[in-house]
């Protein structure tokens, strides 16, 4: 008696957690097939080069079938993931054809294993806007199987019905029960002639393929003591339940992360950051098809390390900075750990292509650096309100490279240009982790300035001395344009002062730094207000002007040791911008300068 209501009890549970598991997935498998009719225009050749993975590496991958319906049939074979956690599916990478669709890639190119709405979902190009050659993601569902119907299939052929199909012939065709198929698609009708369902299939020795037994055999377990087997199930059922939760939370903030720049507001059902995370090398040839042949059109900007292209690849909008240098196998070897460093205050490195010279692919950020939107005045001003978030962002993206990657970047090209604003004018860091390929290119080759930029630049720099108290340094240089919208380096012309940005080189007799324009007004409110952006008109708080000063008075510090780490910095600028009614007791913390060594 009771027994039975523990086992009907266990049962009911186990039966409910493998329903979650079900209706979203936490992996994948190594393999599925999809059921591909040959046309007269494709041959096995084709298919295996449209449908390339770890799987199937040559024509002679695909399975031949003997069936004998209509139409022949081949069994694709290819690798299942779980996309997001939330369904099974892979996804190839197609380039498009002139005078293709999304529905002659979704009927012809992939036999109808996909639709064209289906298509749009992970594709940002509007359907009668895709660029010839340009590379688009196609995503074919697959199954794993399902434990509550049948252990004895872990295979599985997604299926396209056509209108010859029926239930009765598909299962005369894989001699596999009628019911057994429709309860393995419940409520499909087999007869409509479209739609996807999943049936098992044979692997390439002809058999079925069991279904992977993870769980402890229940059978194991009857001899034990009921009372241990309530409590064993209750355990795992507790730490199932935890381990389940915690992966869907960890796998929704993930999905934040990698989407940071997409526009959701357009279809809003976007799915990105799927390719990339195994294909983080690209041929030069899609790279140049994507940025129209590095196109002067495409052109977004140049720098000291070379130019940067507006880039549509693989369905989704990059920024591909075509390097002058070559990558040496040091930095080859860096590249790999730098696309694994993710935060929402750093530009994200995608991937790369080492092909002839070095090209890095960036996430692209829609809003210009801060440099054009501080100083291009065809742009609107920025608020006082969004430079204090700027400022707090870009304190955070130097903060995490500082403190919490494996290991400790040190940027040293910490300037307006080099922080990028997206389109809701929040701030990422780009280009860390780059001053590394610069130490390496510059003992053989004297043609490229890597030293960081001029204005920027702290006093024991001239020693050669790096520590992460450069960065605080130039990023009190940052703070400083943020309130006066005015260049690092300034020209003074007859008391006027003309922005201009010279690097290291040139004579700099006739010009001042920022810091030393601030560092005349310290304490001179009326002096400050004379620096403030004329463009914030009356909209500012003195009192934050003034606390931001000298937060970037103590970050410019002459001593290295007197200035702040970026964690207190970061903390500084937290309180600045939580608190803009509280107006008391806020730099000071930071003020106080943190003896450790850092170098
Ligand atoms: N990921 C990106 N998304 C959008 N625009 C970008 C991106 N990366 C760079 N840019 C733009 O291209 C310009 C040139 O970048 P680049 O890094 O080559 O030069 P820089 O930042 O001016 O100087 P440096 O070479 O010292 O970094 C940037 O100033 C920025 O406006
Ligand atoms: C397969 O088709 C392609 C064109 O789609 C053709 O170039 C190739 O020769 C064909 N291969 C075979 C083995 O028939
Ligand atoms: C895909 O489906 C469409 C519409 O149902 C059909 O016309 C077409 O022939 C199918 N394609 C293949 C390769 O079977
Ligand atoms: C693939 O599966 C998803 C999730 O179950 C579904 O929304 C989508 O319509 C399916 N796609 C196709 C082509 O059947
Ligand atoms: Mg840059």
């Amino acid at each position: 008696m009771e027994l039975r209501f523990i086992f009907s009890l266990s049962f009911l549970l186990l039966s409910s957690t493998s329903f979650i598991t079900e209706s979203k997935c936490n992996k994948g498998c190594n393999l599925a097939l999809a059921s591909y009719t040959l046309t007269n225009d494709v041959n096995l050749t084709y298919i295996s080069n449209i449908m390339k993975s770890n799987v199937l590496r040559k024509p002679q991958d695909i399975i031949i079938t003997n069936n004998k319906s209509k139409s022949k049939r081949v069994n694709v074979p290819f690798p299942c993931d779980c996309i997001n956690g939330e369904f099974l599916a892979h996804t190839f990478v197609y380039q498009f054809q002139p005078g293709e669709t999304y529905t002659s890639v979704a009927e012809d190119d992939f036999s109808n294993l996909t639709t064209d709405v289906w298509l749009q979902n992970f594709n940002i190009y509007r359907p009668t806007n895709i660029p010839d050659f340009g590379m688009i993601n196609v995503s074919v569902n697959c199954s794993c199987g399902n434990r509550k119907v049948s252990k004895d299939y872990g295979l599985f052929i997604t299926y396209p019905l056509r209108s010859e199909d029926t239930l009765e012939s598909i299962a005369k065709d894989t001699e596999i029960a009628a019911d057994l198929l429709q309860r393995y698609n419940p409520g499909v009708n087999f007869s409509q002639g479209s739609g996807l369902v999943f049936i098992p299939g044979k692997d390439q020795n002809g058999s079925y393929m069991p279904l992977h037994s993870s769980t402890i055999g229940i059978v194991a377990i009857v001899g034990i003591s009921v009372g241990v087997l309530a409590g064993l199930l209750l355990l795992s059922i507790c730490v199932y339940i935890k381990y389940y939760l915690k992966e869907k939370a960890w796998k929704k903030k993930n999905l934040i992360l990698d989407d940071p720049n997409m526009n959701s507001d357009q279809t809003g059902t976007h799915i990105t950051g799927i390719i990339v995370e195994n294909s983080l090398e690209f041929s030069y040839e899609e790279l140049s098809v994507a940025t129209n042949n590095f196109s002067e059109d495409n052109k977004i900007g140049e720098g000291g390390f070379g130019e940067v292209f507006y880039a549509e690849l693989r369905g989704q909008i990059a920024a591909v900075k075509k390097m002058k240098m070559k990558a040496s196998k040091e930095f080859y070897a860096e590249l790999k750990v730098l696309t694994r460093v993710h935060h929402l205050n750093l530009v994200r490195l995608i991937g790369y292509c080492v092909e002839g010279f070095l090209f890095l692919v960036y996430e692209y950020i829609d809003n210009g650096n801060l440099s054009q939107n501080l100083r291009d005045l065809e742009r609107e001003p920025l608020p006082w309100s969004t430079r204090m978030q700027i400022a707090l962002d870009s304190a955070r993206g130097l903060e995490y490279i500082h403190e919490h990657t494996v290991r400790v970047y040190i940027h040293r090209d910490i300037k307006s240009e080099n922080i990028l604003l997206d389109k809701n004018f929040r701030a990422k860091v780009a280009d860390f982790g780059l001053s590394k390929l610069a130490d390496v290119e510059n003992s053989t080759s004297s043609a490229i300035v890597a030293e960081g930029t001029f204005g920027y630049m702290p006093p024991e720099n001239a020693y050669g001395h790096i520590s992460r108290k450069i960065d605080v340094y130039a990023f009190g240089v940052v703070l400083y344009e943020l309130i006066s919208a005015k260049a690092a380096v300034i020209k003074i012309d007859k008391n006027e002062f003309k922005s201009l940005e010279i690097r290291t080189n040139e004579s700099v007799d006739e010009y001042k730094s920022l810091v030393a324009l601030f560092d005349e007004v310290i304490d001179d409110e009326e002096g400050l207000r004379k620096l403030v952006d004329p463009r914030l008109g009356d909209n500012y708080s003195i009192d934050s002007i003034k606390k931001m000063t000298q937060l970037a008075k103590t970050c410019t510090n002459r001593d290295p040791k007197q200035r702040p780490r970026m964690r207190a910095v970061m903390v500084s600028l937290m309180k600045l911008n939580s608190s803009i009614d509280d107006r008391s007791m806020i730099v000071s913390e930071a003020l106080s300068p943190t003896m450790e060594h850092d170098d």
